[in-house]
C-alpha cells in the first residue's frame, strides 16, 4: 500500500550542508611538456536538506568525484566553500560517511573487521566497536558472514560491507560515489531498494549520491542535481514528487517516473552531444 505523505513533508527545511560558489581547475599535460589549465567545476551551488536523498547526475568525466572530494574536505576548492553543520569544511569532517565505487575494503580483514575499521580509527573501545559493527551488519543483511574475507563474498555483498562501515560511525551525511556502478543490474536493483529502506526508514540519513545512471537517480532521490559539463555546474534541480516508501511497490511503472526519466535522459544526451566531443552526430537520424 502507498503512503499518502508527500515526500517534501518528511524533509527538514534546514540545510545540513551547503555548497557555495565552488570552482576547481586541474592542469592537463599537453604534448611538448606544456600544461593547459582545465576548469572542471565552476560556481557550483546547492544545499542538502536534513533527511533528504539528493543525487548528482552528470556524464562520466564531468567532475562528480571532484565535487564529492571537495564536499568531504579531501580536496580544496579554488574558490567557494562547503558549509557542513554550520562550519566551513577544511578537513574531512568526522560526521561524514563515505561509500566508494570500488568498495575500498581491506582484503586482509574479515567482514566484521572491515565494518569496525572506521570505529577503530575513532578510538572506540573493542567491545563497543564489535557491538556497533554487528548492528550494521544485521541492518545490511549480512549476518552470518562476519568472519568471511572480502574475496569470499559477492560484489553486491562487498558493497553492503562498505555501506555498513560508513553507517557504523553514525554520520550526519552519507556521501556515495557511484556505489553500484560495477555491480550487475539485478543485484543493483536489489541494493537500491535496500539502500532506500535503510536511509529512509531503518537508520534515517541525509544522503548525497553520485551517479551517471538515470533510473537509479529517479528511483532513489527526493532531488536530482543536473550537472552540466565543461565546466560542471548545477544546471537544474529536479524535484522528484513521487510518494515515499518506494521500496514497497513498483515505482518504475508510474507515469511520473517515466516523465522524469525522459526529461533527465534528454538533458544528459544534450550535454554529451554538445560538449562531449561527438561533433555534429544527430542521435535522431537513422
Ligand atoms: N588530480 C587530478 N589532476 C588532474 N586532473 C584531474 C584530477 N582529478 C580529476 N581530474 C580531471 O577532472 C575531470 C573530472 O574528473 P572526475 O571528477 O573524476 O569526473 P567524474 O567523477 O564525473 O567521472 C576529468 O577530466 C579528470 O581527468
Ligand atoms: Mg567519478
Amino acid at each position: 500500500m502507498q503512503s499518502q505523505e508527500s515526500p517534501s513533508e518528511l524533509l527538514s527545511s534546514e540545510p545540513i550542508l551547503r555548497v557555495e560558489g565552488v570552482a576547481k581547475s586541474f592542469p592537463k599535460r599537453q604534448s611538448g611538456g606544456k600544461e593547459e589549465i582545465i576548469k572542471v567545476l565552476e560556481d557550483v551551488n546547492f544545499e542538502l536538506k536534513g533527511g533528504s536523498f539528493t543525487s548528482i547526475i552528470g556524464p562520466s568525466g564531468c567532475g562528480k568525484t571532484t565535487l564529492l572530494r571537495i564536499v568531504d574536505g579531501l580536496l580544496k576548492p579554488d574558490a567557494g566553500r562547503v558549509i557542513f553543520n554550520g562550519e566551513v569544511v577544511t578537513t574531512p569532517p568526522t560526521r561524514m560517511g563515505f561509500v566508494f565505487q570500488q568498495f575500498g575494503l581491506l582484503p586482509w580483514r574479515s567482514v566484521l573487521k572491515n565494518v569496525e575499521f572506521g570505529l577503530e580509527l575513532r578510538g572506540t573501545d573493542p567491545e563497543e566497536r564489535k557491538e556497533i559493527a554487528q548492528k550494521y551488519i544485521d541492518i545490511v543483511g549480512l549476518r552470518g558472514y562476519e568472519n568471511n574475507y572480502v574475496h569470499e563474498i559477492s560484489a553486491g555483498m562487498q558493497q553492503r560491507v562498505g555501506l555498513a562501515r560508513a553507517l557504523s560511525i553514525d554520520p550526519d551525511v552519507l556521501l556515495m560515489d557511484e556505489p553500484f556502478a560495477s555491480i550487475d543490474m539485478q543485484t543493483r536493483e536489489i541494493l537500491q531498494r535496500q539502500l532506500l529502506q535503510i536511509v529512509k526508514a531503518s537508520v534515517p540519513k541525509t544522503t548525497l549520491f553520485v551517479t551517471h545512471n538515470v533510473d537509479e537517480a529517479v528511483y532513489l532521490s527526493d532531488e536530482i542535481l543536473l550537472l552540466g559539463t565543461h565546466p560542471a555546474k548545477v544546471r537544474e534541480v529536479v524535484k522528484v514528487e513521487l510518494p515515499p516508501k518506494r521500496w514497497t511497490y513498483d515505482l518504475r511503472s508510474q507515469q511520473e517516473y517515466t516523465r522524469l526519466r525522459q526529461k533527465i535522459w534528454k538533458f544528459l544526451e544534450k550535454e554529451i552531444m554538445e560538449r562531449g566531443g561527438f561533433g555534429s552526430f544527430d542521435p535522431q537520424e537513422p
